[in-house]
């Protein structure tokens, strides 16, 4: 079984992107530790970054039947996608949102969050080892083990 891995725009930038808020560590980095971190669960990852919300809703989409989980970064889309809200609605699977920032330490727009209605999870400010804690969460999730 694999989970989706889905980062949204600019995330293709990490290591080079605003470091000092977004840290240095790369999204090929990034997608390697969550690899590592599903493997222990005898989980594969799907990785998927783009700079579309059609993209990103088109991902979910092939998704929804060939993944069990997803763990999600839609970058500033977080702010703004309905779209891509309806999409994850339509995704029978459990849903870890992830922000490398705390969203809500920065400016107002960034406090509302389009994608938490459908999250069982949210990671915040937890940089990029963010990522590996919603791994095990989803994991957490999938086996029942919600402690
Ligand atoms: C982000 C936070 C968003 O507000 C921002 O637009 C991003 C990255 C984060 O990971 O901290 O692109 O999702």
């Amino acid at each position: 079984p694999e989970i989706l891995v889905l980062n949204g725009p600019n995330l293709n930038l990490l290591g080079e992107r605003e470091p000092e808020i977004y840290g240095r560590t790369t999204l090929a980095d990034i997608e390697a530790m969550c690899a590592d971190t599903a493997a222990e669960a005898g989980l594969g990852v799907r990785c998927i970054q783009s700079n579309h919300e059609g993209g990103l809703i088109d991902a979910v989409h092939e998704a929804r039947h060939s993944t069990v989980g997803a763990i999600i970064n839609a970058g500033a889309y977080t702010h703004t996608s309905l779209a891509l809200h309806d999409a994850l609605k339509a995704y029978d699977h459990p849903i870890i949102e992830v922000h490398l920032s705390n969203p809500h330490a920065r400016e107002a727009v960034r406090h509302h969050s389009y994608l938490s209605p459908v999250a069982a999870a949210v990671i915040a400010g937890a940089g990029a080892k963010g990522y590996v804690h919603a791994v095990e969460i989803l994991i957490d999730h999938l086996t029942n083990a919600k402690a």
